[in-house]
């Protein structure tokens, strides 16, 4: 008998903006008709009740050291199942890259700034690529293999911020405070995230 499809959207957050993220998505997941569970990823012991795996996190200076020691701890476990990835984020360098590898990306158009010159990015044009955001997980856990990994605009709120973690966001990402969530884009990624999930689970 089929395994009853069963997706588990987990997702780490400072403030709170990611996790308002993950609920649109599991909203638009549940919709498609899959059963979802949504959970923080420290509530997340066992992943053997899932068909496929959707992680999600904001760039806190990387991809936030939660989700990146999610990956790598339970690696072999997301190496069985399909599984998406989802980052929210401030500020995000336009490369025109639509893959990293066989890896199919969507990224917020809004949220992507255009180099000054696009021959030459300056040091926090490159720190901002999204590659260089991806590196470290992907390295980390490279049997993980995501059927897509999104990048969308996040939420800023100054008065939250510590000293030092005003500056890295000032003088490194440039950020303004705001809310830059693109709600269309997320949910159009939701929207098709069951049936890519479901087409690698055939092909598997
Ligand atoms: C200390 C700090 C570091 C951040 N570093 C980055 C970064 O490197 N790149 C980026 O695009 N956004 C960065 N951001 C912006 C966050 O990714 C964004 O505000 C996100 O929406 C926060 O999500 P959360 O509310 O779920 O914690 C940073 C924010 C903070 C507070």
């Amino acid at each position: 008998m089929a395994q009853m499809e069963k997706i588990l959207v987990a997702y780490t957050t400072n403030a709170g903006t990611t996790e308002e993220v993950a609920v649109v998505i599991g909203e638009e997941l549940g919709k498609q008709g899959a059963q979802v569970d949504l959970r923080r990823l420290e509530e997340v012991a066992d992943l053997a009740p899932y068909t496929a795996v959707v992680i999600g996190g904001p760039m806190i200076m990387g991809w936030h050291k939660a989700a990146v020691r999610f990956v790598k701890k339970h690696q072999q476990a997301l190496s069985r199942v399909p599984v998406a990835y989802f980052l929210t984020a401030m500020s995000l360098t336009q490369t025109g890259e639509t893959r990293i590898g066989a890896i199919p990306l969507c990224i917020d158009p809004v949220l992507a700034k255009a180099p000054k010159n696009a021959n030459r990015l300056g040091l926090k044009e490159r720190y901002a690529t999204v590659t260089n955001y991806l590196r470290p997980v992907l390295r980390s856990a490279p049997q993980v293999k995501p059927v897509s990994i999104a990048v969308f605009g996040g939420k800023l709120e100054f008065y939250r911020l510590k000293l030092l973690q005003m500056l890295f966001v000032l003088v490194v990402i440039q950020a303004q405070p705001g809310d830059r969530r693109n709600w269309p884009v997320i949910r159009e990624w939701a929207g098709g995230l069951r049936a890519q999930l479901a087409l690698a689970s055939a092909s598997e």
